[in-house]
């Protein structure tokens, strides 16, 4: 999704935002630019991606941006900054301004050009029209007459600030020594200053070098406290690893250890619960119904599990309920939408996210945050693990302070929770072996994913990384619902990836394989039982757990195998096409 940067300092700005531009690509984009102020605005920006950008501009004050298209195919016309008619104003957005028609027509009227076919550049042309009030005051006017979702900046020359606006899109501020810093994530000017102001929805803020200013909707001057970051740009870097996403998949015995950590450093609210609505996309969404199938057994109450698209518009959802919102990045619009709806259905509302500070925590009763540090590469790994870890934790500790498990069956679960970095480590040691089963299968056109029960959600998850990075199609399905379909499309030598965990549903395991043996398929089997070898093609071997802790070490063998296939077939791993991290539209 479209990435904003600023900067105001004593630094070279050119130098300052493709930096931070770069920090933000993993969102995804197909265009990129800048403006800096110099006496006059000079603005750079193309279709494609940074590297292209040719600057040497001067000047200390900037903006720039990396677009995601939504209105306006890519092209080098579309992409930000947009400049009003004077060239004096240059501004980057990203959202979606839903009465931008309404607002084009009405400044046609009054004689300003459009360059584009974005809904962007109206604000611009905008701010230009109340030109007559001083560029703060334009800017907010501007601003209060946008109905969509937004993160905004804005420069004008002689005017040594940059305006900035938000409402439904992530904008952070960083805070230097006579120097600041805007992004749509904190990483991107983690290098520079690890001090950073969140905007809530509704407010502006003012950046001048030497201050930073916030505003309410109403222009009312207020206060905000800092936040020290304990990020380093390590953290947010590759650290000798080729790709983001392995280094993360290789994080997450550390994410688990801190997530645990940071749930029992706090006290957990309690909740009498009697139904639980889980809502969440992709990812996220996997984390949820997994975590149904772990609610269900700990609570034995009934659990739903919605994609936050489809609950946003249902006509009728079930009964008020505790309502989990899933979200790594706390800004997937959908997500977000359905916060707000669960809350309006008068649920109490729990939000689950990496990110501090981010839009759902605005609109949560209650916040539970996994620790699992910044999340670069586009597929989501260690954020999806400590998602798991958080629901666990949660569920566990919901049944004890609910009297369905006693004391000593809830540490002994507890302490296997904790277990769980070191079975994640024996996993990774087995990366080898499943690089050698990812380079067998790579050649495959389609690859089934099948499981059942609480690893049933790992098989969708499988299957998503797999076709993401990979663009493999690839498929997850409970396995006992194979042959009411999907067998039809098993042939020769198709892969089907079977999880056989030693659970109560073992034996119905194998028959499932031997249904899709019997038709050639090629099957390699994730098990802690070396027995499975004979009913399999191939079989990576993970470590034996409890069954209910399964899901962890067969999603972290799962990841490695979808890098590992995306690797052999040299795709673009941490930037995947058409994909962004953050989905920052409906
Ligand atoms: O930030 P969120 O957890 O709300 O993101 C939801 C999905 O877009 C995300 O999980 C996506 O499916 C993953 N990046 C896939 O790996």
């Amino acid at each position: 999704m479209c990435g904003i940067v600023g900067y105001i300092g004593f630094r070279n700005a050119s130098d300052v935002l493709l930096k931070t531009l770069k920090r933000l690509e993993y969102r995804g984009y197909d265009s990129a630019g800048v403006a800096i102020i110099n006496g006059s605005l000079q603005v750079e920006k193309k279709k494609g991606y940074i590297d292209a950008l040719s600057i040497d501009f001067e000047g200390t004050i900037g903006i720039g941006h990396t677009r995601w298209a939504t209105h306006g195919a890519p092209s080098n016309e579309n992409a930000h900054p947009f400049v009003d008619c004077k060239g004096e104003i240059a501004i980057v957005h990203n959202g979606i301004i839903e009465n931008f028609m309404e607002l084009k027509e009405e400044l046609l009227k009054s004689g300003h050009i459009f360059k584009s076919d974005t809904d962007s550049e109206s604000i611009a042309h905008l701010i230009e029209e109340y030109g007559e009030y001083p560029f703060r005051a334009a800017f907010m006017k501007a601003v209060r007459r946008l109905r969509g979702s937004f993160a905004i900046a804005a420069i004008k020359v002689g005017e040594r600030k940059i305006m900035v606006a938000k409402k439904e899109s992530p904008l952070v501020i960083g805070i230097g020594d006579h120097e600041n810093f805007i992004a749509s994530d904190i990483p991107a000017f983690l290098e520079y200053t690890n001090r950073v102001v969140v905007l809530k929805d509704g407010e502006f803020a003012e950046l001048e070098e030497d201050s930073v200013t916030i505003y309410d909707n109403n222009g009312k001057e207020i206060h905000r406290d800092v936040t020290r970051i304990d990020w380093s740009v390590e953290d947010a870097e590759k650290g000798g690893y080729e790709h983001f996403m392995l280094k993360e998949i290789f994080e997450q015995p550390r994410a688990m250890e801190d997530t645990l950590y940071a749930l029992e450093s706090r006290e957990l609210f309690s909740l009498d619960i009697e139904r639980v609505n889980i809502v969440a996309c992709g990812t996220s969404y996997h984390a949820g119904l997994t975590g149904k199938y772990v609610l269900e057994e700990l609570l034995h109450v009934p659990v739903s599990v919605y994609y936050a698209s489809e609950y946003r518009y249902m006509a009728a959802v079930e009964d008020p309920a505790l309502t989990i919102l899933i979200t790594q990045s706390g800004e997937t619009a959908d997500t977000i939408g359905a916060a707000k709806r669960a809350k309006e259905l008068g649920n109490i509302t729990v939000g689950i996210t990496n990110v501090v500070g981010s839009s759902i925590t605005n609109y949560v009763d209650y916040v539970l945050y996994t620790n699992a540090g910044p999340e670069i590469g586009v597929a989501a790994t260690k954020t999806f693990t400590t998602q798991l870890a958080v629901l666990y934790y949660f569920a566990i500790r919901s049944a004890l302070s609910m009297r369905k498990l006693t004391r000593k069956s809830a540490e002994r679960l507890l302490s296997e929770l904790h277990r769980m970095p070191y079975y994640i480590e024996k996993v990774l040691d087995e990366e080898e072996s499943i690089k050698a089963e990812a380079q067998k299968i790579a050649n495959a056109n389609s690859m089934y994913f099948i499981a059942r029960g609480l690893n049933y959600p790992v098989a969708l998850e499988g299957a998503l990384k797999m076709k993401e990075i990979s663009y493999i199609h690839a498929e997850g399905y409970p396995a006992g619902e194979l042959k009411h379909g999907p067998i039809a499309l098993i042939d020769n030598g198709m892969p089907v990836i079977a999880l056989v965990p030693e659970d109560a549903l073992y034996e119905k395991m194998l028959s499932n394989i031997k249904e899709v043996t019997a038709r050639d398929a090629y099957v390699v089997g994730l098990s802690s039982n070396g027995d499975v070898e004979k009913w399999v093609n191939s079989l990576i071997l993970v470590p034996h757990t409890q069954p209910l802790f399964t899901p962890f070490v067969n999603a972290v063998a799962l990841q490695l195998l979808a890098y590992h296939v995306a690797k052999t077939l040299g795709r673009k791993i941490d930037k995947p096409k058409n994909l962004a991290k953050t989905v920052t539209v409906e």
